[in-house]
């Protein structure tokens, strides 16, 4: 039996939808990010996933946080559901989730609802801003993220949703600091990995495809965030944003893994 329902269709009410929050985020209201870099990753994609797969469930995870991985999952769903395809974003962020907000709507119900077993109404989460764009959000925040991704509830909820959409895309925590990209990784056609030049080191970098590659994930691909570029208004923002504040900022949220605790 679906897990949704398929009557009671309701429309998001005008003011659930906050133009002013999304336009910091969605590419085509930015400076810094180049709309044709997208939709460059949206063909990259159409060649990397395997082919007759239907409803590709796309991850996109990074070794640490503030790398850009909310940024690029919102983004390459909008850009897929530009083109016509029925696209689902789910902010699997079961810890700090932040689509809701980025996208200025209600962070609940949303995905943790949909695991308790809580009916829903898919036309509840289309967006306004496309026709074929659907944002799943976070939902309240659950005691165990990690095995509620991996869970066999997980499979059930994304099989239903499969039927339903093209492409599916799942904003993921970051594989350095908690397991839970790891967890669901067996349930998805492949993860992407962002880094962002000049904020992943090295280091974190290759543990967190250790990670990867011990886990047995299908990475389609990296994408390269704040690239440098020849323009100018890169390092405008650089200097802008100090993106360590948020490294501390969410390194006190997520739980620490053990040998890091103790130091
Ligand atoms: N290319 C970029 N240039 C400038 N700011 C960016 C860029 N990509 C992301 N950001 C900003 O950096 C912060 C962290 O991005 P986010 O996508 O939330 O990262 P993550 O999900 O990996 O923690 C956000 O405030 C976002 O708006
Ligand atoms: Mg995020």
């Amino acid at each position: 039996m679906s897990l949704f329902q398929k009557k009671h269709k309701r429309k998001h009410k005008s003011s659930s939808f906050a133009p002013a929050e999304n336009q910091k985020t969605l590419h085509k209201n930015l400076e810094f990010t180049a709309t044709e870099q997208y939709k460059l990753l949206r063909a990259n994609l159409e060649f990397t996933i395997p082919e007759g797969e239907k409803c590709p469930v796309i991850g996109v995870t990074s070794s640490m946080r503030g790398e850009g991985k909310s940024t690029t999952a919102v983004n390459l769903s909008y850009v897929l559901a530009e083109k016509g395809s029925k696209v689902l974003l789910i902010d699997g962020d079961l810890r700090i989730p932040s689509v809701a907000k980025k996208m200025g709507i209600k962070g609940s119900p949303g995905l943790t609802d949909l695991l308790m077993g809580k009916g829903a109404s898919i036309a509840d989460f289309r967006t306004e801003l496309l026709e074929e764009w659907y944002i799943l959000p976070s939902g309240d925040i659950p005691p165990n993220p990690s095995e509620l991704l991996g869970s066999s509830r997980m499979e059930a909820v994304l099989n239903d949703l499969r039927k339903m959409f093209d492409y599916i895309v799942i904003d993921l925590p970051p594989v350095n600091i908690v397991s839970d990209a790891l967890s669901v990784s067996h349930l998805i056609t492949g993860m992407i990995v962002v880094i962002r030049e000049g904020y992943t080191e090295k280091k974190e970098l290759e543990a967190c495809f250790r990670h990867l590659k011990l886990s047995n994930v299908n990475v389609l691909g990296c994408v390269m965030n704040e690239a440098k570029s020849g323009n100018g208004a890169y390092g405008k923002y650089r200097k802008k944003y100090r993106y360590y504040k948020y490294y501390r900022y969410y390194q006190s949220n997520y739980e620490m893994p053990k040998d890091e605790q103790q130091k």
